[in-house]
């Protein structure tokens, strides 16, 4: 995508083909920054303090975490104390544990010559693959939500809503969630996005950055409002993204994401939910077992003696999600049509 006319993806190679360079999410939407990351350490900070997020582009970071530790020591030990050092960074979206498997199977056979190649190697497939993934995602997506375009008699503006931020930030390009209504807006469609804020770490900061570098109109909306503007008629669609999705369809995503599903269930609103097939769980049969990740009290109040909990993800039970927009198609959320849409 286009940042002030320039294209972009959130994490690339540097020149000397050993560094990894991403853009440091904690800076935007203020300052757009590039940083540098050279060892496996400095990615695994990166990935805990969030200046990369997203689940399809930390496991990106993983796998290139891994090449890192491999350029400098290529050993058995060295491998497996990367992949665990990273894996511990962030524990609930599973592209992270995904991505670092795939590389870990990989180079484990490998002798220790080879692998920082083979782990530099696979990290750019995975990234290519996402960006791959993505792009179908909003060929799928984009059909869907024009049929509910057209089906509500095309209103103009078609209001989108989305909560955090699964746009091409949080992916290698593209986005998930985002990536349907880039399409939609391409091709003519006169959409328009409700951002919500994403307390505490006000991810809407980012859609509505990243919306607004493509010309997509959105309004900036505190979390609370989706309820109000659903029932006055003024939502269309909600889609999100996903950060872990069961064989069942429950749907792990951003907090908050279970209320906008309720609401729009009561306000009668289709709640679709786009994810790449790296993001499915299929060894998770519901979502009661998903990790929730408990951050810093801090993001949610720096208010001296106020205690505060700060569980970052919630789980939206698969009966209140319309669709599941993967590369592979749009099912619905559940077992039978999930596996039967991506095996397993
Ligand atoms: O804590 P974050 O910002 O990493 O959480 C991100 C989300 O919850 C996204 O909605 C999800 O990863 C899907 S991104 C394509």
């Amino acid at each position: 995508m286009r940042v002030n006319g320039t294209p972009f993806r959130t994490i690339w190679l540097a020149e000397d083909g050993a560094r990894v360079e991403v853009i440091d999410q904690t800076a935007l939407p203020d300052r757009f920054e590039v940083q540098s990351v050279a060892t496996v350490e400095q990615m695994a900070t990166a990935i805990r303090t969030m200046v990369v997020r997203g689940a399809p582009l930390i496991g990106v970071a993983g796998a290139y975490g891994l090449a890192l530790a491999m350029r400098e020591d290529p050993s058995d030990a060295r491998l497996e104390a990367a992949h665990a050092a990273l894996f511990e960074t962030r524990p609930t979206a599973v592209n992270l544990r995904w991505a670092l498997d795939r590389v870990l199977a990989a180079l484990a056979p490998a002798s220790p010559t080879e692998r920082a190649s083979l782990a530099y190697r696979l990290a750019a497939e995975i990234a290519e693959e996402d960006v791959a993934a993505c792009a179908k995602i909003g060929e799928h997506g984009a059909a869907l939500l024009r049929a509910e375009w057209e089906r509500r008699g095309r209103p103009d503006p078609f209001h989108v809503l989305t909560h955090c931020n699964a746009g091409w930030l949080a992916t290698v390009d593209w986005g998930t969630a985002l990536a349907p209504v880039y399409r939609l807006f391409d091709e003519g469609v006169p959409v328009h996005v409700w951002v919500d804020e994403t307390r505490p770490r006000n991810q809407g900061a980012l859609t509505y950055w990243e919306l607004s570098q493509h010309g997509v109109p959105c309004t900036f909306i505190a979390d609370n409002a989706g309820g109000l503007l659903m029932l006055r008629g003024q939502v269309h669609a909600c889609i999100v993204g996903s950060d872990r999705t069961t064989r069942s369809g429950d749907v792990c995503n951003k907090i908050g994401t279970y209320l906008k599903a309720l609401a729009a269930r009561d306000a009668e609103i289709p709640f679709y939910v786009a994810l790449p097939a790296s993001t499915l769980d299929l060894t998770l049969r519901d979502g009661s077992s998903i990790p929730i990740e408990e951050r810093a009290a801090s993001e949610v109040t720096t208010r001296p003696g106020v205690r505060a909990a700060n569980p970052a993800f919630d789980v939206t039970p698969a009966r209140l999600v319309t669709k599941i927009i993967t590369e592979r198609g749009v099912c619905d959320a559940s077992e039978g049509a999930i596996v039967a849409l991506h095996g397993g």
